[in-house]
Order: C-alpha cells, then sequence, then structure tokens
C-alpha cells in the first residue's frame, strides 16, 4: 500500500444509525485504520437537503460521531469531524456544480426515491448532494470510499467529475505542476463484506432505512439487548427450513439477509454458517442470533451512549478533527483556485 492512498468516507447525522449503516459501512472504517489513513465526516451539510429540526441535527451530529469512537474509529490517529466547519467542502461543491452536467444528475436513482412525486417541491440542495459528496472525497484527493451498495452510482458519478474536471482545465493543471489532466484522483468505492446491503427486518425486498416508518423493520446502535431481541424475533421469514447451501437462499430474501447480517456479526462465511444451521428451523437460528447480536452490538450501543452524555468530549474531538481536515481541504482548494483562475491572497 503506498501512502498516496487516503480512505474518506461520511455518514449523514439524520436520525437513528442502524444495522445497514453499522454493517455495510462503519465496520469497514474501522478495519481500514490498520493500512491507511482515514478521515470520517459527519456529513451535516448533507442532512438539510431535506428538513432537519436543528436541535435534532445537532445531537444526532454527536450520535454519529459517538457511533464512530464507539466502534473502534481512533479520531487521534484519523480524522472524524462534521463537515460544515471545513468550508473547502461548500467551496469545492460549487465548482463541481459548473463541472456536472444536468443530464448526469437526472439519472441519480437515490434523487428519484427521496424526491418522490412531489419533485417540484424537493429542495434543489437534494438534486445537487451528489457534487456535495463528489466534493466531500475530492477536496482531499481522497482514493478509497468505503461504502454501502447505495452508494454506489454516487461514487461513478464522483469518478466522472473527477475526470471532466482533469479534462477541462488539463493545461492548467499542467502548469500548476501536476501531470496533464492528473489533478483529482478516481475515487474506488470499497463496497466490500457479507452485508454490503442490509435489508429490511419486515420485508427482505426493502433497503434498511432511517426512514421506515416502522422501527422493527431496522435495529438501531442504540437498541437495548430486550428490543434487539424482540425485533430478531419478529423479524420475517418463510415457512420452509433453512437450506444446506448458499444457492437455496435465492428468492429467500428474507432468509437471506437473515443469514447474511449473521454472517457480518460473526466473521464467518454463509456457506459455513449453513452448514451448521441447514434443515433446522428459524427459531434456533434466531435465537442464536440474538445472542450473538447482542454481545456485539449491546458494547457499541452502551459506549455511544457514555460519550453522548459528554458533549462537550465529543464537540471537543469534532473541532479538533475539524482543524485537521482544513488544513488538508484548504491546501486542495487553494491549488483548485489556481487552475480555475479565482484570485486570491498568496
Ligand atoms: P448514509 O448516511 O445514508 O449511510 C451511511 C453509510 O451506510 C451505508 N448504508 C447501508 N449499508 C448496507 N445496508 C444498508 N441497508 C445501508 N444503509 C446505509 C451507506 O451506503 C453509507 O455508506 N451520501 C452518503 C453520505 C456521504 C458520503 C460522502 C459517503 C456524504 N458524502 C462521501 C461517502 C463519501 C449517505 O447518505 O450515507
Amino acid at each position: 500500500m503506498t501512502t498516496q492512498e487516503l480512505v474518506f468516507s461520511g455518514v449523514q447525522p439524520t436520525g437513528n444509525l442502524h444495522l445497514g449503516n453499522y454493517l455495510g459501512a462503519i465496520v469497514n472504517f474501522v478495519k481500514l485504520q490498520e493500512s491507511h489513513n482515514c478521515i470520517y465526516c459527519v456529513v451535516d451539510m448533507h442532512a438539510i437537503t431535506v428538513w432537519q429540526d436543528p436541535a435534532d441535527l445537532t445531537k444526532a451530529t454527536r450520535e454519529v460521531a459517538a457511533a464512530f469512537i464507539a466502534a473502534g474509529i481512533d479520531p487521534r490517529e484519523h480524522i472524524v469531524f462534521n463537515q460544515s466547519q471545513v468550508s473547502g467542502h461548500a467551496e469545492l461543491a460549487w465548482v463541481f456544480n459548473c463541472v456536472a452536467r444536468l443530464g448526469w444528475l437526472n439519472r441519480m436513482t437515490q434523487f428519484k426515491e427521496k424526491a418522490g412525486k412531489d419533485r417540484e417541491n424537493a429542495s434543489v440542495g437534494l438534486y445537487a448532494y451528489p457534487n456535495l459528496m463528489a466534493a466531500d472525497i475530492l477536496v482531499y484527493r481522497a482514493t478509497h470510499v468505503p461504502v454501502g451498495e447505495d452508494q454506489k452510482q454516487h461514487l461513478e458519478l464522483a469518478r466522472d467529475i473527477a475526470q471532466k474536471f482533469n479534462n477541462d482545465f488539463s493545461n492548467e493543471i499542467r502548469d500548476n505542476g501536476f501531470g496533464a489532466g492528473q489533478f483529482f484522483p478516481q475515487p474506488e468505492p470499497l463496497i466490500t463484506g457479507p452485508a454490503t446491503r442490509v435489508m429490511s427486518l419486515r420485508d427482505g425486498t426493502k433497503k434498511m432505512s432511517k426512514s421506515d416508518p416502522s422501527d422493527y423493520s431496522r435495529i438501531n446502535l442504540s437498541d437495548d439487548a430486550d428490543a434487539i431481541a424482540q425485533k430478531i424475533r419478529k423479524a420475517k421469514t418463510d415457512p420452509e427450513p433453512l437450506p444446506g447451501e448458499e444457492k437455496g437462499l435465492e428468492s429467500r430474501p428474507e432468509a437471506d439477509n437473515l443469514v447474511g447480517i449473521y454472517a457480518a456479526l460473526s466473521g464467518r462465511s454463509k456457506a459455513d454458517l449453513l452448514r451448521e444451521f441447514g434443515g433446522g428451523q428459524f427459531s434456533n437460528f434466531k435465537a442464536n442470533l440474538v445472542d450473538l447480536a447482542v454481545e456485539k452490538l449491546g458494547p457499541v450501543g452502551a459506549e455511544m451512549k457514555r460519550l453522548t452524555a459528554d458533549p462537550g468530549y465529543v464537540d471537543s474531538v469534532l473541532i479538533d478533527g475539524a482543524d485537521r481536515a482544513r488544513v488538508l481541504a484548504d491546501r486542495t482548494m487553494n491549488h483548485v483556485k489556481d487552475i480555475v483562475g479565482f484570485i486570491r491572497r498568496r
């Protein structure tokens, strides 16, 4: 691994963090600390693309930061901060608003889902959201981005934006001492592990999400042992026993999801689990999954609670992280301003 590689990722402070966020993203953030320099951001500016009660936003921002730390991210060795404290994100996003094409944004499926039928009434921010996301990554010229499957299309857009900027300004990029067309890297999505798309516990065809009206559809990181147990026991299944092999999970979305969650929490493969549980009823499998989930998630939830009880500490982590992030972002922004032709103080 070369020292040039840099990891960046973000999580929105909107509502409850759930098992999908944890297994699809945060667990991978923790692992990557061993091999890379990492920057993990609580993306509060993304959150306000849909209405957020200001007091709730503050609280949720601290909660996501607490979840990062509780899960094992070291904010001294790496960088943990909230997006709005580093102005480079917004500055680069504006430049990218002028690089990205309307046609590119029109293809974004997440905008279509979130805006729904009342598209005319969606905020401009919700529409331009993927440009800000590209700016988050590229303002650090980050090379690797751990995310869940649902962010893949946004990452592809970030790559297109990086490439168009590099092409549009190739002469200036060369004049500023970079290889022609080589200013921004092509950020690589890291979508890894058995839980890149954790599904709802009530409907195996729908993604586990913060916005599902049923709290039984998801396990929140803040859930206590009783809530975790109840939600897993009530999770939808089908009447068949568990299959002995992975291909038997095809067209059984709820079974597939629960086995995937077990695999991700235990670090075992689905095939290995099905050798143990195949042919058996869900009740036994679920009882084991409850024990495992409580063992793995209980301590994270408890530590989150302890940390959020001390908002002064969490804020100090975010401020310190932002101070270090700003140095890096400003360095990129100075180059961007020179490349684009903006006058600045030297
Ligand atoms: P957000 O806040 O919706 O989700 C945070 C992370 O959790 C992953 N995730 C899931 N993974 C598996 N199964 C699920 N059901 C599930 N639900 C969510 C997401 O893929 C994500 O990795 N736009 C981003 C935040 C963002 C960002 C960035 C990410 C802003 N700027 C720059 C990477 C780089 C988002 O809304 O994630």
